[in-house]
């Protein structure tokens, strides 16, 4: 008898283990089930005499106990397994797995954005190398060597030696694009330059050294300040809201003639938005562009700046930083 009940846990054991959930009910017959084995030996006990019958009945009883944890566990496996998702069988109760869906970056949402914005006004989209000559850099945008406006572009130079024409930096703005685009194409012009610049400067809440910049640049005949003015405060208030005052305050590039800075009345202050002006009789000259026929304005419009002045975002280095409950917020 005691043999006979070990045999058929050792074989209920090896069989269940190794079994599927699609078994279970099979299984559940083969060893609990009124015509088992199991069942068949446990009718025979009461004719035992009285010591063994109390020895097998409880024996009987254990290896009872022991096939239903088994059967037990394998409806647990079965489980677990659809919620790994790994199971052939469907079980359309389970909560679904909810993908983290990825998204575009908010500098790349409001560039793209910007680009649309420009090409219902008739710009088109140009671009240049980020890592530039320092004759488009500095000397064609009448930024000479030892002038004193290019400490404000503390630069990482990739190539530098005494009086080399083919000396390389990381462009510190986009505004070496303006050249590059006046070279290769005839007035009238109108373009933005979106892209990656790069200064050396000690990283903080509100600096990067590497940034993104708008560039724009319209060149035709008779532009004027008046035109200036118009596209760059349709272009605020497209961004920052139809309420968003702009001004125009004098200010000084090297390119461009007269200078003003862009302020915004936004939040209950004026914020500086980004430098801009008319380009100047020389650079015009510089790009092949003949000044007494055309004029033209250009602008260069931080764009980290702009989102952290949108939404609030108090550091510039979020950004850069590979995290998630940031970036999904936009
Ligand atoms: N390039 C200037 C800067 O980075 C901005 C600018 C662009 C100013 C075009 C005038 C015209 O600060």
């Amino acid at each position: 008898m005691e043999e006979k009940l070990r045999t058929i846990l050792k074989e209920a054991r090896a069989e269940i283990v190794s079994a599927n959930f699609s078994d279970y009910e099979q299984l559940r017959i083969k060893y609990l089930g009124r015509k088992s084995a199991l069942a068949r030996s446990l009718r025979k006990i009461k004719d035992l005499p009285e010591k063994a019958r109390r020895d097998m009945g409880e024996l009987g009883n254990r290896i009872k106990r022991e096939i239903i944890q088994l059967l037990n566990d394998l409806k647990d496996k079965a489980k677990d397994k659809a919620r790994d998702g790994r199971s052939a069988s469907f079980d359309p109760t389970c909560p679904g797995i909810v993908p983290d869906l990825g998204r575009l970056h908010p500098i790349t949402q409001i560039i793209d954005d910007l680009i649309e914005y420009f090409r219902g006004l008739g710009f088109s989209v140009a671009e240049g190398p980020e890592v530039e000559l320092e004759k488009y850099n500095f000397d064609l945008l009448n930024i000479p060597d030892n002038h004193p406006a290019r400490d404000e572009w503390d630069t990482f130079w990739v190539n530098r030696k005494e009086g080399s024409k083919n000396n390389t930096l990381l462009r510190t703005h986009t505004s070496p694009v303006q050249l590059r685009y006046m070279k290769s194409h005839k007035a009238p012009i109108r373009i933005i330059a979106p892209g990656r610049t790069f200064r050396y400067e000690a990283e903080d809440a509100t600096h990067g050294s590497v940034f993104y910049q708008l560039e724009g640049l319209m060149i035709d005949k008779n532009i004027t300040v008046a035109n200036l003015k118009a596209v760059i405060d349709a272009m605020v208030k497209h961004i920052l809201g139809e309420d968003v005052e702009t001004r125009l305050r004098p200010s000084y590039f090297p390119f461009t003639e007269p200078s003003y800075e862009v302020d915004a009345w936004f939040g209950g202050k004026w914020l500086e938005l980004m430098g801009c002006g008319m380009v100047s009789r020389k650079v015009l000259k510089n790009g092949g562009v003949d000044p007494d026929e055309y004029s033209g304005f250009a602008f260069g419009m931080g764009i980290e700046r702009l989102i952290m002045l949108k939404y609030g975002i108090k550091d510039i280095r979020y950004f850069y930083q590979p995290n998630f409950d940031f970036l999904k917020q936009f």
